[in-house]
């Protein structure tokens, strides 16, 4: 119980490590008591105190009792970047994509249990039937990212860029699935859609057959990388800097760009560098380096090829023994990928084990509080959708979901 108190010796310190992305505790992946987790501070903290010190292996069995009690009433999606404590329960395990047609095709069950963050879990209450009931164990578990597209400051850029683009100005807005429902409502309302690390050259596709520009967020990278890949030169994609008065930018450079860029990015994945694919390379010259397109863009320019955490997955589950991968992406997936595959070498681009931190929020306890609180008839930490924000934000998934 020590740690969690803001007066226990090395609390400050242990914190500050876990909170400044700069550095990360390398024994960040050892499981331990969800009261000896130094973040646990920030973290969901009414979950009854009985789960505070328990051992992994005890919530390991508990979470295994009551999972099976609950058989098909329950399904778990997981995504790749769960723990191995996690994930080791999930019914599937993908990328957003994956997961999010997952939720669409779960008909007779009661209950959803997302292993993953608030915006996946919003997602898969808008594609499920009104009766089922999407769980998120940790509600704290949310995204930096998606938090750099505060809806007001959207809605506040959207009138800003007519305003500058003037009359005529044809623009449609694209939304990262790493994004609140609600401003998945406000794209699907005005004829955008949104996508995911694994459709974005397809959704961007879709979107310039409705206007000249898109306005992409909140993903600076992946919306840079995507257009870029789609022939785009870099001077015809604009950052929209909402800190600034007009984005930091100017109607001229506006009207000559066809992508706006959010000046959203996430933390994770900004730490991948091109000097760390150069001394990759140094070190094993028939490595094959494969990053996440929400890596920055010289990164991805540097890498041989990038793509969502699935397409990560399969290209190195795919490729054959011998084969030396170093990969730009969140740690846990890595991880797994070198023990699910022992005749390669799979090593992660960054040399500091960092996790994706609020994925990591999805600690075993709160898996066992919320798995046995069903198994008495409770159902604590329920992601809904108010109803009109779910209508618009249901067209702009449905859009997605329906490229080719
Ligand atoms: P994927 O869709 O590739 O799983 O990415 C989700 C994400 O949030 C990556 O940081």
């Amino acid at each position: 119980m020590a740690a969690l108190t803001p007066t226990a010796p090395g609390f400050v310190e242990k914190l500050v490590l876990y909170t400044d992305p700069s550095t990360c505790p390398t024994d960040a992946l050892i499981p331990v008591p969800l009261a000896d987790e130094p973040a646990f501070v920030s973290w969901q903290q009414d979950i009854p105190r009985e789960y505070l010190n328990m051992s992994p292996e005890e919530l390991d069995r508990r979470i295994a009792f009551a999972r099976r009690q609950l058989g098909t009433r329950l399904a778990i999606l997981g995504h790749h970047y769960q723990r191995e404590e996690v994930i080791k329960y999930a019914d599937f395990v993908g990328d957003s994509f994956k997961l999010a047609r997952e939720a669409q095709q779960q008909k007779d069950l009661e209950f959803i249990l997302f292993c993953g963050v608030h915006f996946m879990a919003e997602s898969a209450d808008v594609l499920t039937n009104e009766g089922v009931h999407v769980i998120l164990p940790n509600m704290a578990a949310g995204c930096s990212m998606a938090d750099m597209a505060d809806p007001d400051d959207v809605y506040q850029a959207w009138d800003e860029i007519h305003e500058m683009l003037g009359e005529g100005a044809s623009v449609v807005p694209v939304t990262y699935m790493n994004s609140a429902a609600n401003l998945k409502a406000f794209v699907g309302e005005r004829g955008g859609l949104v996508c995911t690390s694994s459709n974005a050259p397809r959704a961007l596709a879709y979107a310039f057959e409705q206007a000249e520009k898109v306005l992409f967020f909140p993903d600076q990278h992946l919306g840079r990388n995507t257009g870029f890949g789609m022939g785009i030169p870099l001077d015809e994609m604009v950052l929209w800097n909402f800190r600034m008065p007009h984005g930091g930018t100017t109607p001229e450079a506006l009207k000559k760009a066809r992508v706006i860029l959010w000046q959203g990015h996430c933390s994770t994945h900004q730490r991948f560098s091109v000097e760390q694919i150069e001394k990759a390379r140094r070190e094993y010259p028939d490595v094959k380096v494969i990053v996440h397109p929400e890596c920055r863009w010289e990164v991805v320019q540097a890498a041989d090829m990038n793509g969502s955490t699935e397409k990560i997955s399969n290209a190195i589950h795919e490729s054959p023994a011998g084969s030396v991968w170093a990969v730009g992406t969140e740690i846990n997936l890595v991880n797994r990928l070198q023990v699910q595959n022992p005749d390669k070498k799979v090593f992660c681009l960054d040399p500091v084990i960092c996790p994706c931190s609020t994925m990591y929020r999805i600690h075993p306890a709160y898996l066992a509080w919320v798995l046995e609180a069903l198994l008495q008839g409770v159902v604590v930490n329920e992601v809904k959708v108010d109803a009109e924000t779910r209508k618009w934000s249901l067209v702009a998934l449905e859009r997605m979901l329906a490229l080719p």
